[in-house]
């Protein structure tokens, strides 16, 4: 069974709560919200406080992905915002086992990302320290780029390496491509353009599932 979250970052922003709501209705289990902070990526998206204000009318995971530098300063106030999980990327502090200490301190799942030119090798020393992986298959900063080929090795090795663990891939993700994913090992899929770029939500949500699971 693999699970769908869509990326809020391909919503439209002045209508974002009834978005969120389409994508609920549509059979989401997950929904991705992008933070980025204009520093590690060269994008600035949103924070906390509308994080917060979605929170109220949805049951979805919120599956947070921090693209932030130094993402400890921010943890408490996403806890706050309703944060299911909370992503946070290898490449962006030197105090990664403290940040996920922190993460899981608060009762939340901690994510461990990875752009993708970090190896798959660079996470193991916090193997047993966070319970997802998020592998980017695209350079992470926006929305509505192709998928990176070479993900999928590093989602195969993933795999090998984690056992059952949760492996999230983020990029460049449709129906076209998504079974290839799913069959090398990935089973949280993050889809922005490939969900809200279609009228139908729950169309667009159906066609992802049902080809990752053929
Ligand atoms: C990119 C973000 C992704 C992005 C995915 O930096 O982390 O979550 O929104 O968008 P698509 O699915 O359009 O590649
Ligand atoms: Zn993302």
């Amino acid at each position: 069974m693999i699970k769908i979250s869509p990326s809020i970052l391909s919503a439209d922003f002045s209508n974002l709560g009834h978005d969120v709501e389409r994508v609920e209705k549509g059979g989401a289990e997950y929904l991705h919200i992008d933070v980025m902070d204009g520093v590690f990526v060269p994008n600035i998206s949103l924070g906390a406080s509308v994080q917060k204000s979605i929170r109220k009318q949805s049951n979805m995971v919120f599956d947070t992905h921090l693209m932030i530098i130094n993402p400890i300063r921010y943890i408490d106030d996403f806890a706050k915002a309703g944060s299911d999980i909370i992503t946070i990327h290898l490449e962006s502090c030197d105090n990664v086992e403290e940040t996920l200490d922190k993460i899981h301190s608060l009762g939340i799942k901690a994510g461990l990302s990875i752009k993708p030119k970090t190896p798959i090798e660079a996470i193991k020393p916090y193997i047993g320290k966070f319970d997802m992986l998020l592998i980017m298959s695209v350079e992470p900063g926006f929305g509505g780029q192709s998928f990176i080929p070479e993900s999928l090795d590093k989602i195969k090795e993933a795999r090998t390496l984690l056992g059952d663990l949760d492996i999230e891939v983020d990029g460049g993700i449709n129906a076209d491509n998504i079974n290839t994913i799913v069959k090398a090992g990935a089973n949280i899929l993050v889809a922005g353009s490939a969900v809200f770029g279609n009228d139908n939500l729950t169309e667009a949500i159906a066609t992802l599932r049902k080809n990752g699971e053929k």
